[in-house]
């Protein structure tokens, strides 16, 4: 393809639209700028428009290549790396000559890479970026499909690293129609001088203010309890009210129902894609416990998985030919289950009509959308072979589409987006769904890494993590432990309560209470990562700081340590030096509790551990009256 420039226009003073053409195949490309100064950030996509009267076979339209200035010496490349159980891990390589590549190809955004990545140079000073200075190029793609960023240094013949990135090619064409149009998704662009902190609070900001689906954007995220490490398939009607009535008692806002409500869903082996009460489990429907829990003062949530299929369920038996298949081939199991083609309209419009009959019939207020398996045989035998190569895309598409609709439809629904744990967490889900699960992992030490790497590239608000009984590493966690952990998101709790004793549903209780109070600061307010990315993240520290950066908290966290190491004192950031702030919480023997801010930015406060994988939770607020005046 060759473009031409044709013409340039600004509109609104931050959007820029440049149109190119090909004039061998009459293509217009746009490519469309947009530019956010508040959190200074610049998105990118690209439109293709066919002006001529035969189709043109696209192979590859990413959303952007950008090329970093040559003279910043060498470059580091941050990835967000992992597996499922262990998402989001943060990974640094240098950037050597050739091609160095993240990307997902398994239909949705995958746990092997996410679509965000962080450059920093050196500046020549063989040192690079650290949480509070040097330079940082940054960025993450607005899709929950086939993607990839790719980084390369080219020789030209200064170096010259350049970054790529957007739908992935493998296994990809699509058709251009004759008047048919086919646009990118976004790339989300920045640069800051200041370190990795301000690169996410930067992206951070834009999530809460512009990506996230209104009105939910500016709500408060409730307090939610889900079921699944709770009771696993094993729910019913009895026992979910048991739980209820307990969850009510702690302060809970919203009682989520996860998997096994449905169909003959006893085991992962049978039911999905029969979105009905099981009638053994919910003998008169979901109705009666919906009510009940309303009645206790929480909302209801119910979890799906409507993109797939077991073998064993009536949607498949009457519609074999409505998954992802080749003829003459048994399609291949994972988790015993089957994709539906959400590329042909009418199984698009199937589970559209489903999930609105779902939402109409029950008055649920969150759903849990969750998507259990990657994509083997990507066939659809019905469809040209051209076509079947659009299905990474139309897949994605349709996804989306169906969540807009029934956002249009049911406007009060929190919906949150979930792959076997956090294999869907990206800026294309945040653009259409409320939050995302972060990882099955929910061991509070464990998290903590994890949730250290979704935070680099997404904000606290988007990610859930709940209290569970969950201790993958025999550490016997306090349930304070447990507690401070989970609240560095949105806060929910998936343990079986039926478990806890009095004296800890108490102690649970006064948790929630407390969370209450700091959750605007922890969900709207700003991150600042006390202990950087390089230390051990079970050691980390994290400052959450107010809007209107009068009163804040700290999270802190103590993996281990020896009995003579000094302890380290937390700098906080951003306070104002000049005024007096008081502190209170879990705060070491002998600490101030009235300490000028800049006393606590440059000597700092000592957090109260008590032994190894121990927490604390410290509380900071101006004086009304300035010291000095700033
Ligand atoms: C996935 C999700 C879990 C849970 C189960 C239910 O693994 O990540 O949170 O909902 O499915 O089967």
């Amino acid at each position: 393809m060759r473009l031409e420039y044709s013409e340039h226009q600004i509109t609104e003073e931050d959007k820029l639209t440049i149109r190119l053409l090909d004039r061998a195949y009459n293509l217009e490309v746009k490519l469309d700028f947009q530019l956010y100064q508040d959190c200074d950030l610049l998105k990118r996509r690209v439109r293709l428009i066919n002006h001529g009267d035969r189709a043109v076979k696209l192979e590859q339209v990413l959303s952007a290549s950008v090329p970093l200035p040559g003279d910043c010496g060498d470059f580091q490349l941050t990835g967000l790396i992992g597996a499922h159980l262990l998402e989001t891990k943060i990974e640094r390589q240098p950037i050597r000559a050739g091609r160095h590549v993240l990307e997902g190809r398994q239909l949705y955004t995958g746990h092997a890479a996410n679509p965000f990545f962080a450059l920093d140079a050196s500046g020549g000073q063989g040192e690079g970026a650290t949480e509070t200075t040097g330079q940082v190029w940054f960025g993450g793609l607005e899709w929950s499909g086939n993607w990839k960023i790719v980084v390369e240094q080219v020789r030209s013949p200064e170096q010259l690293v350049r970054v790529s990135a957007g739908i992935n090619d493998y296994d990809f064409a699509w058709q251009l129609q004759p008047s048919a149009s086919f646009q990118t998704p976004w790339l989300v662009l920045g640069y800051t001088g200041k370190g990795f902190g301000q690169a996410s609070r930067n992206l951070h900001r834009y999530q809460l203010d512009h990506l996230l689906p209104k009105p939910q954007a500016t709500q408060l995220r409730p307090v939610l309890y889900n079921s699944w490490e709770a009771v696993g398939f094993d729910v019913n009607a009895i026992s979910q009210l048991a739980l209820a009535e307990k969850a009510a008692k702690l302060g809970v806002e919203v009682f989520v129902v996860d998997d096994g409500w449905f169909g003959r869903r006893n085991s992962d082996k049978a039911g999905l894609g029969d979105w009905w009460p099981n009638p053994t489990k919910f003998p008169k429907g979901l109705a009666p416990l919906i009510e009940r829990v309303e009645a206790l003062g929480m909302d209801f949530g119910l979890w799906v998985e409507p993109e797939m299929v077991n073998p064993d369920s009536d949607l498949y038996r009457a519609h074999p030919d409505w998954v992802y298949h080749f003829v003459g081939r048994t399609p291949s199991l994972s988790r015993n289950q089957l994709i539906l083609n959400l590329a042909r309209p009418d199984v698009k419009e199937y589970v559209l009509t489903m999930l609105d009959v779902v939402l109409s019939r029950y008055n649920i207020k969150y759903l849990k959308w969750d998507y259990n398996r990657p994509i083997s045989e990507a066939g659809w035998p019905s469809a040209s072979l051209e076509q079947q190569r659009e299905i990474s895309v139309r897949h994605v598409r349709s996804l989306y589409d169906i969540v807009a609709q029934l956002r249009g439809k049911h406007p009060e629904v929190l919906f949150e987006a979930c792959a076997s744990g956090g294999g869907r967490a990206d800026m294309g889900s945040l653009a259409h769904f409320d939050h995302a699960w972060a990882s099955d992992n929910t061991d509070p030490f464990d998290r903590l890494a994890i949730q250290q790497g979704y935070m680099l590239a997404y904000a606290p608000k988007t990610m859930y993590a709940w209290v569970t009984q969950s201790d993958h590493n025999r550490a016997n966690y306090s349930l304070q432990y447990r507690f401070h952990s989970a609240m560095m998101g949105s806060l929910g709790i998936g343990t079986n309560l039926n478990n806890w004793s009095e004296s800890e549903l108490k102690q649970a209780q006064e948790f929630i209470a407390e969370y209450k109070t700091i959750r605007s600061c922890i969900q709207h307010g700003q991150v600042y990562r006390l202990t950087g990315l390089n230390g051990r993240p079970g050691n980390q520290a994290v400052q959450y700081q107010a809007q209107d950066a009068q009163t804040g908290v700290v999270l802190a966290f103590q993996q281990r340590e020896h009995f003579w190491q000094n302890r380290h004192r937390l700098q906080l950031q951003n306070l104002k030096p000049y005024r007096v702030y008081y502190l209170k919480g879990d705060l070491a023997d002998g600490e101030h509790t009235r300490v000028s801010g800049q006393a606590l930015m440059e000597y700092g406060v000592l957090p109260r551990f008590e032994g190894q994988y121990s927490s604390a939770l410290v509380g900071y607020g101006c004086e009304i009256i300035d010291t000095k005046g700033v």
